[in-house]
């Protein structure tokens, strides 16, 4: 059988690390899909520019919309990045009738209603597997291998730019500006990198995860999101001296009223799995109702890795070109039809457990006015840390609050008190804590 020609939007990290991956494992992909797959029309900007990939054989443009008009191509890899251009350029080559492979989580999260309709009525594939935990087949495993449960929840680390900077910030004491350059260098963070540390690019990958995990829409815009910027060492420190670890996860719940959907730095106990995964590892937790907790682990950005799932998405393209559309996997899992209305909760109706750390006048009282604020709250406490006083400093101390769970509408009214508090220096530092246990 002829190889399935394929083009390329973008040559970069992930663009060239596709034809690497492509090119080294051929035999073994074609004994795999069936067929040979090759790439033989490809975009970029500067065609001058170096590449991590041998583009031999490969037809070069700097204009991608050549790519998707290529009559000759069946599938497009779309790893272009960014919005508004890579939106036309999919829609485009859906409209071509031909199926589409990306890594953009933000088109996905923003996008993708329209997109999978778009692709339902040409009856074509639009595979997104390398965009959520970069090599990680997380989509598979929940849009397949967990098809039979029931999900309850799901948290991942699921940033490997955020958690590569936290590892090192915690084990090497490092700046935090001068490991995100490290990380801009390695090509793990975002063309934009706040999209890395304000969680935003967590935030994309989030929704999708909770689409397919809950069979709801994807709807970017009611995730709450909270970056790592705000972290301090004085924070890392104290959460290790009481046991925890800070990692910045996103967090999907199924509740009675609705699905909490967030994104924030979190404490977790430090015996947990999923808060020993350090560096640009990812790692996803999900919790069925039949299989109970599984972790899925692995690298969570860079060229290999995520290549490693774009060509495993080609692959299934590949596989199923023939397959009739109606019986093929639905893009967010769920027949799209059957998809639930479930409301997103707003973060005050999130019930979560807290860390405060607050710096107080070291006099007497003031430690009883905070917990009697909370006390006033329903909100119980489970450990209290109070440092000595610094030589030299103003007097006040730093005191370390972890309490049981709560609302979060309490707690931002407990906070509003403690800060009004003429004892406490405000802001008061909040981050929330989840034990994952069930
Ligand atoms: P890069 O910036 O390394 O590569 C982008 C490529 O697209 C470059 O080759 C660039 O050309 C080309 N390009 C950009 N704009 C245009 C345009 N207007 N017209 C033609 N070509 C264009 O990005 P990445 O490879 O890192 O990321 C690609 C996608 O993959 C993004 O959606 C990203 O979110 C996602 N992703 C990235 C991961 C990673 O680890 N890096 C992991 C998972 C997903 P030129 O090289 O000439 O500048
Ligand atoms: N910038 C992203 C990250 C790339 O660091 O996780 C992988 O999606």
């Amino acid at each position: 059988m002829n190889p399935v020609k394929v083009g390329l939007l973008g040559l970069g990290t992930v663009g060239g690390g596709t034809v690497k991956v492509l090119t080294r494992n051929a035999q073994e992909i074609m004994r795999r899909a069936g067929r040979g797959i090759e790439i033989v029309h490809a975009s970029a900007r500067d065609l001058g520019k170096p590449r991590i990939c041998d583009t031999t054989g490969i037809t070069l443009t700097q204009d991608p919309f050549e790519v998707v008009n290529n009559p000759e191509l069946q599938v497009i890899v779309e790893l272009i990045g960014g919005m508004d251009q890579a939106r036309e350029l999919v829609l485009r080559a859906i409209a071509n009738g031909k199926h589409v492979v990306t890594a953009n989580k933000a088109l996905i999260a923003k996008h993708g209603n329209e997109i999978f309709a778009a692709a339902r009525v040409k009856g074509v594939m639009v595979a997104f597997e390398a965009a959520v935990a970069g090599g990680i087949p997380i989509i598979k495993a929940i849009r397949e291998g967990l098809a039979g449960n029931r999900i309850e929840w799901l948290a991942g680390i699921i940033n490997g730019t955020g958690n590569f900077i936290l590892t090192e910030m915690r084990d090497k004491g490092r700046d935090f500006a001068d490991v995100l350059a490290e990380a801009q260098r390695l090509g793990y963070a975002e063309a934009d990198p706040t999209f890395d540390v304000e969680g935003i690019d967590a935030a994309h990958k989030l929704t999708i995860l909770a689409s397919i995990a809950f069979g709801i829409p994807l709807q970017f815009d009611k995730a709450y999101t909270e970056g790592i910027t705000r972290i301090t060492r004085q924070d890392v420190g104290y959460a290790e001296k009481l046991g925890y670890r800070i990692k910045h996860l996103g967090i999907a719940r199924r509740t009675a009223e609705g699905i909490e959907l967030r994104v924030h730095p979190t404490l977790i106990p430090h015996r947990r799995l999923i808060a020993n995964v350090d560096g640009v590892m990812n790692a996803v937790l999900v919790q069925g109702d039949a299989v109970g907790p599984t972790l899925f682990y692995g690298a969570g950005a860079g060229a290999e890795p995520t290549a490693s799932a774009v060509v495993a998405d080609l692959v299934d393209v590949v596989r199923t070109l023939t397959a009739d559309p109606e019986n093929r996997v639905p893009h967010l899992a769920f027949q799209p039809d059957a998809l639930s209305d479930l409301p997103i909760l707003p973060m005050e109706k999130v019930e979560t457990a807290y860390y405060l750390r607050m710096q107080a006048q070291d006099r007497p009282g003031v430690l009883a006015d905070v917990t009697r604020i909370l006390a006033d709250q329903s909100i119980s406490i489970e450990a209290i840390l109070q440092k000595a006083p610094v030589n030299g400093g103003d007097g006040s101390v730093p005191v370390v609050i972890l309490t049981h769970r709560i609302r979060e509408q309490q707690m931002n009214e407990a906070i509003r008190r403690i800060e009004a508090l003429g004892t406490i220096a405000a802001p008061v530092m909040r981050m929330r804590l989840e034990h994952l246990a069930k």
